[in-house]
């Protein structure tokens, strides 16, 4: 089985290899452009490896992505090369539209054109997998969850261009019968999370001492998946997904987003030995996201029932864990918040 993984440098895609190498027989080629939110000191070491590949290319060149079809011949293709920060897509999405619609769109093409050519047996297992996000399906008010048949209604540059990559995904298996599907899952945290996300930021901001930037009164709700959980439901999906079918994952662990940085500040403490309560102190109420959708849940459901699929760590004891991953690896870190995002507010409408 060979897996073509797009954005394998980024923090969800470089789990999923260290998932596919380190539990599965997958080869595995990872095509990332390396953008500031690549890395591939995430898969240290994996060169040496037999069965892993990198090549580094932009998901739109269509050229370039035509001849890594050729050359590597994917029995699989998994999509989650992207631009993924709302507060980044509020302050330009020009290139959410290239790589999350474009992109996505450059390779269906190849991937239809290159599915057709396959003999009998490689188009019955030749998949198309689309990561995608539950933000394509906007804000939540205090009840219900979202599931595969929730109405589309992206409230973000970001989550627009997700929603029109998904739409084009299904228009593909639809009018053409590529063997495509799509996942939509909730916010993701763990190791190697580039620190312009809410969890990243709060560790480093609260590790150096420095005010905790909570947006609006801290009430805005997420639901929270392990990322390590995450790459086992994707791998379960691109496998043994029905083609035409969405799969909605979750981590069935609502916060505010006060509760989760009030726990970041709990872990730290303890980890430092400061006095408890002192870090949550640094908590700063600033001003609200433009357009924040107020709350994200998940109805997993169909991912239980259908491909068995739980997710195994718990959200206290897995953000305590990442918290101590962000206080022992600072070499990975410090370069980021020196080079490429020193932590400035993003996303704000003048
Ligand atoms: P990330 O920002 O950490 O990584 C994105 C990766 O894609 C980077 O390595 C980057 O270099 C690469 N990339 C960007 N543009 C590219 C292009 N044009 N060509 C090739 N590579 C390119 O993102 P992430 O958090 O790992 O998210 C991965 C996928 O999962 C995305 O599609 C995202 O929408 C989706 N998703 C993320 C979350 C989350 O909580 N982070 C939740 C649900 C879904
Ligand atoms: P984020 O990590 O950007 O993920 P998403 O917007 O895709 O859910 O933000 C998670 C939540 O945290 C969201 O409600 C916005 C909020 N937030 C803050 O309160 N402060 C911050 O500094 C950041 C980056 C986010």
């Amino acid at each position: 089985m060979k897996i073509l993984v797009t954005g394998g440098a980024g923090f969800i895609g470089s789990a999923l290899i260290r998932h596919l190498i380190a539990d599965t027989d997958a080869s595995v080629v990872n095509v990332d452009k390396l953008t500031y939110a690549g890395d591939l000191r995430t898969l240290e070491g994996f060169d040496a490896r037999p069965r892993y590949h990198f090549e580094q290319h932009d998901i739109c060149d269509r050229d370039a992505m035509a001849a890594i079809f050729a050359r590597h011949r994917p029995d699989i293709v998994m999509n989650l090369a992207a631009e993924t920060h709302v507060d980044r897509s509020i302050d330009g999405s020009a290139p959410f539209i290239a790589t999350n619609i474009v992109g996505t769109h450059t390779l269906l093409e190849l991937a239809l054109g290159y599915w057709r050519g396959l003999d009998g047996e490689g188009r019955q297992r030749f998949r198309f997998h689309h990561v995608s996000t539950d933000e394509v399906f906007g804000a939540l008010g205090q009840s219900g969850a979202f599931d595969e048949d929730s109405p589309y209604r992206p409230n973000s540059p970001y989550s627009a261009s997700k929603a029109a990559s998904d739409h084009l995904v299904r228009a593909w298996h639809h009018t053409y019968g590529l063997p495509a599907v799509v996942s939509n899952c909730s916010n993701n945290y763990g190791p190697f999370q580039f620190p312009e996300k809410l969890i990243p930021l709060t560790i480093l901001n609260c590790i150096a001492d420095k005010a905790l930037p909570v947006y609006g009164r801290g009430e805005n709700v997420r639901d929270w998946l392990h990322v390590e959980d995450h790459a086992r439901a994707l791998h379960l999906i691109a496998t043994r997904g029905e083609p035409g079918r969405s799969y909605a994952v979750g981590g069935n662990s609502e916060r505010t987003n006060l509760e989760v940085v009030t726990a970041i500040c709990d872990a730290v403490d303890a980890a430092l030995g400061r006095k408890g309560g002192s870090s949550a102190q640094l908590i700063t109420f600033v001003a609200d996201r433009p357009g924040h959708d107020f709350r994200y849940a998940i109805d997993a459901g169909r991912i239980a029932r259908e491909l068995g699929f739980a997710p195994s760590i718990d959200f206290a004891a897995g953000l305590r864990r990442t918290v101590r991953w962000y206080l022992e690896h600072e070499a990975w870190w410090r370069p980021l918040i020196e080079h490429r995002y020193a932590g400035q507010r993003l996303g704000l409408v003048s």
